[in-house]
């Protein structure tokens, strides 16, 4: 979350997947999961796979920190569950650019799983998590026990079981990332969540577009959501923007995310019927206000402006198509 971090930021103006500003990109997925880790070991929310993914960091991360990735976390998570509700998990889910992310471990102990749940990355990300997942038997025992064949289909970047599959693609390769997904049966024809989080900024306005409105004119009943930087047009953004720069991170999609209203028209212009954005400082106060106070007690946050300012220049937005009958329009966090 902090203006000072990677994760704010990457980059990159070629489509291989492979350049050097694309390493940059996929540093941004350590970034983000040693600080999810950071604040789940010290209390702020309960997720017992995250360590089998991640180490622990020896840094004390800043309370406003800890506070922002809670508030992203509770809104992703309340987001993705009232939809599993609505279709009474008669759906799937694709985790685009999912990194370490442990939703479907989590959704499987509350009995939430989709039909299917899909995770994509870029191949060396997919390397690593596999990696742990064949040698974590907390991770390997959930995919095992939902697959009812002898053998999962799995190389090194690609695991199909099931219920659960993780591809390593290109998001801005679209054709052959549909293929792959094919590949391990996606089904067009499922009601389906579309999560990006903290993945869109990292391509063009082009890139990001085009995998919006792949999304929407994939399926006939869908939802997205999507949690990145907005109102970056301020100084506070400025400073993220050229800290990223001295870190050889571009924050090519920055555009799109001035304001709230340019984040909710991206979604709108390209296929989303209906489109709702909120900064996290709203979210925040939206969340439960005893689990709050109960975040709040666990460390002391000496500044309240900078959580408040921090939280303005990120957002949750979520869009939904379809779905009259499910009343996916009536999901809000
Ligand atoms: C900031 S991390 C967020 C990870 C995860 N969504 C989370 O919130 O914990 C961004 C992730 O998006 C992935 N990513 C960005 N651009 C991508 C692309 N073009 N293709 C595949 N993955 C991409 C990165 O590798 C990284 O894992």
């Amino acid at each position: 979350m902090a203006a000072n971090r990677r994760e704010s930021s990457p980059f990159a103006s070629s489509s291989s997947g492979s350049n050097a500003d694309d390493e940059g990109v996929r540093g941004t997925c350590e970034d983000a999961s040693v600080c999810k880790r950071y604040a789940v070991s010290i209390g702020y929310w309960h997720d017992p796979y995250i360590e089998h993914l991640v180490r622990l960091s020896k840094e004390r991360k800043a309370p406003e920190i800890n506070r922002g990735y809670f508030a992203r976390v509770q809104g992703v998570s309340q987001l993705t569950k009232a939809f599993l509700r609505k279709t009474e998990c008669h759906c799937q889910i694709l985790n685009l650019g999912a990194g370490m992310d442990t939703i479907f471990w989590n959704l499987k102990d509350e009995d939430l799983l989709p039909s299917k749940y899909f995770e994509v990355d870029f191949p060396a990300i997919v390397t690593r998590k596999l990696h742990n997942i064949k040698n974590k038997p907390a991770l390997a025992k959930p995919i095992v026990e939902l697959h009812s064949e002898d053998t999962l289909k799995m190389d090194g970047h690609m695991l199909d079981s099931k219920r659960y599959a993780i591809i390593g693609a290109d998001l801005r390769e679209l054709p052959q990332l549909e293929e792959k997904l094919k590949k391990c049966n996606m089904n067009t024809q499922l009601p389906t969540l579309v999560i990006t989080e903290c993945v869109l900024v990292y391509m063009t306005p082009e890139q990001s577009a085009n995998l919006i409105k792949w999304a929407a004119n994939s399926f006939e009943t869908a939802m997205f959501i999507n949690y990145e930087q907005v109102n970056m047009d301020d100084r506070f953004g400025q400073i993220m923007i050229e800290n990223l720069w001295r870190r050889q991170c571009h924050l090519a999609g920055v555009e799109t995310c001035k304001s709230l209203e340019s984040q909710r028209e991206r979604l709108l212009s390209n296929g989303w019927e209906t489109a709702s954005v909120v900064d996290m400082m709203e979210v925040y106060s939206r969340l439960p206000q005893a689990e709050v106070s109960r975040i709040e007690s666990l460390e002391f946050l000496d500044e309240k402006e900078l959580l408040e300012q921090l939280m303005h220049h990120y957002c949750l937005c979520w869009a939904t198509r379809g779905g009259q009958d499910l009343g996916l329009k009536e999901i809000a966090c």
